[in-house]
């Protein structure tokens, strides 16, 4: 799991051919790992990718006193005997997804402490739609010296009006309210598969949540939930990233178990940039013969809108394509980071605010470095496309979402290494 270095090594050029099974959901996971809170009986997560932000929640997990076993397919944990309700700050600080521990801490402890939650630098990343739903729920919440007390004594069903569609946001209420007595209802609620799936998750487990996937969710309280197996949702954004990874390198590449229509956006804009694309219930063959033609213009927007998560393999790609395209990021404030490293092997970019407007043309290698998560898998792509050879660092960062990407690409055919 840990990684020896963090540098991979990229000789581009070499077409991607091959088939590769999908991973399951991290953005599915890390909601699903904080709702174990909620049952006392072991649940037992399948598929579970080695993936460093999933290690960190359950680290933190094991930290409030709930046990892990994480054997090669599968994850068992068992929270019943979590004693602390205050998560350490350190772990917190790690990783954004830290702050879905309040929830299930809440509706079952009826009291938390957390800190600020970390995560990728794409922006300020606040969490007042969290805490305003909460407060709806007639948490009583003291934010003093860093530290965000709740105090969840006299929790009551509610109704929440999110002002803006939040994933997180949408999901920590979801879990609050799974013991309240009668019906709460989320209003303006986010409408992502990962969502869907933590609902499927949870009623698995014997609550009565409905709506996941619209913008209406309602949670009706029960007494108490039981153990469950579980597999997640595939991660869409993963298998987004090898599709645009095809297209890049001119090969064809089938991808199994996952599922074309939490992804098809992305699949309308890369049947524009010239690429065959057929898929069934479980997978989607791409195949790309020649040089990707522009798309005029890609806006990131909640699901199912093109999502923020491949804004930078996309970007990637239209630094190879025919024309000029426009690139807007509606949904973080600093997600162009990996921009003046794409500059570097030869891109033609300029950015203005939320703007990135691209010049296709070619790439050659260079030493580049990764900022976060996905810029991180848009400079590898970038490197499969370029000529010569790119070294990528920072790669600790793309071990957060990926899986052993190195050897997954090498598997199609791409000449990568770990170094
Ligand atoms: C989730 O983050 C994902 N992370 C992100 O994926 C993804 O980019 C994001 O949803 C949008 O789809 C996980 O699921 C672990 P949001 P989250 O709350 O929940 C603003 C990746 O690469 N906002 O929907 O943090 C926020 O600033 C990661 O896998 C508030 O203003 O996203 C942003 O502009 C990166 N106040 C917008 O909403 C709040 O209280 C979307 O954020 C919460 C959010």
């Amino acid at each position: 799991m840990e990684t020896e270095t963090n540098k991979l090594i990229i000789n581009g050029k070499q077409k991607l051919e091959g088939k590769i099974k999908v991973d399951k959901a991290k953005n599915a996971l890390l909601p699903i790992i904080a709702a174990t809170i909620l049952c006392e009986d072991d649940i037992v997560l399948k598929n579970v990718p080695k993936l460093t932000d999933i290690k960190k929640m359950n680290e933190i997990i094991v930290a409030l006193g709930g046990k892990i076993n994480w054997t090669d397919n599968s994850l068992t944990l068992n929270t019943s005997t979590i004693n602390n309700y205050e998560i350490p700050p350190k772990l917190a600080s790690e990783i954004r997804s830290s702050i879905f521990m309040l929830g299930p801490i809440l509706a079952k402890h009826k009291y938390a402490r957390v800190v600020y939650p970390g995560g990728c630098d794409i922006g300020s990343r606040p969490i007042d739609l969290h805490l305003s739903g909460l407060k709806d729920l007639n948490v009583k919440i003291l934010e003093e010296h860093g530290f965000i007390y709740c105090d969840g004594k006299n929790m009551r069903n509610g109704l929440v009006h999110l002002d803006y569609p939040s994933v997180g946001a949408t999901e920590n209420i979801m879990m609050a309210s799974v013991f309240l007595r009668g019906e709460t209802t989320i209003f303006n609620a986010a409408k992502e598969p990962e969502i869907v799936d933590l609902q499927n998750f949870i009623n698995s487990m014997g609550g009565k949540i409905t709506g996941a996937g619209s913008s209406t969710i309602k949670i009706k309280g029960v007494k108490k939930l039981h153990g469950t197996t579980y597999t997640p949702i595939s991660d869409r954004i993963v298998a987004g990233t090898y599709l645009i990874a095809t297209a890049m390198t001119g090969g064809k590449v089938l991808l199994e178990d996952c599922n074309f229509e939490h992804i098809y956006s992305l699949i309308t804009k890369l049947r524009n940039s010239g690429c065959k694309i057929d898929y069934d219930s479980d997978k989607i063959l791409i195949e790309a013969k020649y040089k990707p033609l522009s798309c005029p213009s890609v806006e990131t927007q909640p699901y199912p809108g093109f999502p923020t998560d491949l804004q930078a393999q996309f970007l990637a790609l239209q630094t190879i394509s025919e024309g000029i395209s426009v690139i807007t990021e509606n949904m973080f404030e600093t997600r162009f980071k990996h921009v003046p490293e794409l500059l570097k092997m030869g891109a033609k970019i300029t950015t203005r605010d939320r703007m990135a407007i691209v010049r296709g043309g070619k790439l050659f290698g260079a030493n580049v470095v990764a900022h976060d998560l996905r810029g991180g898998a848009a400079l590898i792509l970038a490197g499969l496309a370029a000529k010569g050879q790119t070294t990528i660092s920072g790669i600790q960062y793309v071990d957060r979402g990926y899986e052993q990407i190195e050897i997954k690409l090498a598997s199609l055919g791409a000449d990568i290494k770990r170094e």
